[in-house]
């Protein structure tokens, strides 16, 4: 049997009032008291104002949701959720934030551990109304069904995908990220580029995931550095929400691959941002994937207007220089060294890489322990 499905949050709501719908969902919901799910940098940046100032309904405010949080902090959440009586989940943040709330929101009503449901499809239902309003333009995370929680325990990033986790509006405003410093604009920019490549590339990609990720790759590389430059450029961040948004919906479908793979364990184990250890990983697991996929790349090259030529292997190679080089113009730092890896390290790096078959699955090109210990020791 073949066949593609096509997964989104129910109702998507663009563009710079976008917020004002705030009041409508509540509406339709009939939600009297809400959990709003942040954190500090949201909090402190008076950003979780312009949404406070559209609600008409009782709320209370967990704001302590910590960058690339750890699985501990759902139930954490979830306590705070039943202890202040809510009856509806709005999450208002960056990825971190939003995936807080997303298993809050699928969580709180039922029984177990968080640890319960790691991997996919372990949640049956949520009957908790769930809206997210991301403030950074990178996970995607408000169009997915997936959460990445920090595994202290195993020092590395697991994924709970479920169909649960699938907020039922989710409210992308450009006036949002206006705030967020540019280090936060860069990786989680660059997050999104990572998504809608990997998703093209994607052995499980289809003609309506093409579509999402090829548009995204374009607005990315036109208005991530025009954000980067100019955090007030509403245009710039308006254009990088709805990239984002739709980089989030092509990889949520079609999945990502080895750049994520091999990311996990940087994030894991060394704390990393998550579209920092992205960016890192990016250009040479393309090179490596270069043989797998080189018309897919091309096509790509050629997209951007690239010096191409009508050699698929070579435009492919162009693609991936010109996406090192535009990840150092964002001044992500690059080097495994310069994050305080240890180059013994990278055989145990790889033995982790190896295990996220979730994400190597949808790779174009297989890779074995060996090879991820070569894509390591390339980008050390
Ligand atoms: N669910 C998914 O589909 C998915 C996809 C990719 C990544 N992720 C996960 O998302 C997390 C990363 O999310 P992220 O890159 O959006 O960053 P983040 O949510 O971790 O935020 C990074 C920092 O920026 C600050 N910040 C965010 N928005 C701000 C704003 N508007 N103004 C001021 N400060 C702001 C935060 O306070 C935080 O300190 C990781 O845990 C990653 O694994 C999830
Ligand atoms: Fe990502």
């Amino acid at each position: 049997m073949s066949f593609s499905t096509f997964k989104s949050a129910n109702k998507l709501i663009t563009g710079q009032d976008a917020l004002e719908y705030l009041v409508q969902a509540v509406d339709q919901f009939k939600i009297q008291k809400a959990l709003i799910v942040s954190d500090q940098g949201v909090v402190k940046s008076g950003t979780i104002q312009h949404v406070l100032n559209i609600l008409d309904i009782e709320y209370s405010i967990y704001d302590s949701v910590k960058p690339e949080p750890e699985l501990e902090q759902v139930q954490d959440c979830i306590d705070f959720y039943h202890t202040h009586q809510c009856r509806a989940v709005i999450g208002v943040g960056g990825g971190s934030a939003l995936d807080i709330a997303k298993c809050v929101a699928a969580l709180a009503g039922q029984t177990g551990n968080i640890h319960d449901y790691i991997g996919t499809d372990k949640i049956k239902n949520r009957d908790i109304p769930l809206i997210v309003v991301p403030t950074t333009s990178g996970t995607g995370s408000e169009v997915t069904n997936i959460a990445i929680l920090s595994d202290n325990a195993n020092q590395m990033k697991q994924g709970i995908v479920a169909d649960a986790l699938l907020p039922d509006v989710a409210i992308v405003s450009p006036i949002m990220s206006v705030s967020c410093p540019a280090s936060v604009t860069a990786a989680s920019g660059v997050d999104a580029l990572v998504h809608a490549i990997e998703a093209y590339i994607s052995i499980h990609h289809s003609e309506i995931t093409d579509a999402l990720a090829l548009q995204a790759i374009e607005l990315i590389i036109e208005y991530l550095p025009k954000a980067y430059a100019l955090p007030s450029n509403l245009l710039a961040r308006e254009k990088m929400a709805t990239a984002s948004l739709m980089a989030g919906l092509a990889f949520g479908n079609a999945g990502v691959g080895a750049v994520h793979a091999l990311a996990y364990p940087l994030g894991g184990k060394y704390k990393m941002p998550h579209g920092v250890s992205n960016a890192l990983m990016l250009p040479y697991v393309l090179k490596w994937n270069v043989l797998g996929c080189a018309e897919r790349l091309s096509r790509i090259a050629v997209l951007l207007k690239l010096e191409v030529t009508q050699n698929h292997m070579h435009n492919a190679e162009v693609l991936v220089e010109f996406l090192h080089r535009f990840c150092e113009q964002l001044n992500i730092p690059a080097g495994l060294r310069n994050f305080g890896i240890a180059e013994q390290d990278i055989p145990a790096l790889a033995a982790e890489a190896i295990k996220v078959e979730r994400l190597l699955k949808n790779n174009p090109r297989r890779l074995s322990v060996q090879d991820i210990e070569a894509i390591y020791s390339e980008a050390y």
